[in-house]
């Protein structure tokens, strides 16, 4: 395909639901002239509580599909999948930008001097060999607490973001570490900056808030310009939300979800 043909297919985003719109709402400021597709499976949610093998597959399977649309780049909104499966993607489609997100520790190790950095993430992102790696780099920097939390991503995909059940989950879940006992929070996993607000109340309001979300989008940037593979348009680029569940209310959702701040 010719490069200019190949500069304006779409970008795909890939999520196990709907969590990964909070990438797609920073890919769409910092890139806002791109078209995206936004693929979400919420048939097979949550990804966090499943094997290394069953992510790897689904992960697999449905980026296939996205890639047989005809896609310029691939972002893994997802830190479960980006864990199982990245380096795999990137053997097996080595001419095509990918860019997947990880907890971002970096920035919350680093904001001030030997900060307690608790990291909430999917059982699976904790688990695995890359985030031991990732905690290893910065443990001399910052006192990380890792905490799984199975069960939080389910409120998200279900819409809800403020109701007291989440309140009281996140109240339990999070018992040992109110009133601005941490110095910052990582929201490993891409649901839960749409609970933010919630988390920052029950952590206290001193609690820096950390997720990787921009920096995702700012790689992605920096590979598309790399490539030479930038959009030319000069108008709004296009959203298009899919899921494995043929449910209105799930692309609905993607779409509130996109629009709110
Ligand atoms: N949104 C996903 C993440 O960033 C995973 C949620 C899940 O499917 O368990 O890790």
């Amino acid at each position: 395909m010719e490069k200019e043909q190949l500069r304006e297919l779409p970008v795909a985003v890939f999520d196990s639901g709907v969590g990964g719109v909070s990438v797609l709402r920073e890919l769409a400021k910092i890139l806002p002239n791109e078209n995206y597709i936004y693929y979400g499976d919420s048939r097979h949610a949550p990804y966090g509580t499943k094997t290394l093998e069953e992510v790897r597959r689904l992960t697999f399977e449905h980026v296939g599909e996205l890639f047989a649309c005809g896609v310029k780049g691939l972002v893994i909104a997802c830190n479960t999948a980006t864990s199982a499966a990245v380096r795999l993607l990137r053997e097996r489609y080595p001419g095509v930008p990918i860019v997947g997100i990880e907890p971002a520790v970096k920035p919350a190790a680093c904001f001030k001097e030997h900060p307690s950095v608790l990291v909430l993430a999917t059982p699976m992102t904790i688990r695995e060999e890359k985030f031991r790696r990732l905690m290893e780099r910065y443990e001399d920097q910052a006192r990380i607490i890792p905490l799984p939390c199975p069960g939080l991503m389910e409120f998200i995909e279900r819409g809800d973001l403020r109701g007291e059940d989440l309140r009281l989950y996140l109240s339990k879940l999070l018992s040992e570490y109110r009133e601005n006992r941490v110095d910052a929070a990582v929201l490993g996993c891409t649901h839960y900056p749409f609970a933010k607000d919630l988390i920052q109340e029950v952590l206290g309001s001193k609690v820096r808030i950390f997720d990787g979300g921009e920096g995702t989008a700012r790689e992605m940037k920096r590979r598309l310009a790399g490539e030479d593979l930038l959009s030319g348009r000069t108008e709004k680029g296009r959203v298009e939300f899919r899921n494995s569940l043929p449910d209105p209310e799930k692309i609905e959702l993607c779409r509130k979800l996109f629009d709110s701040v």
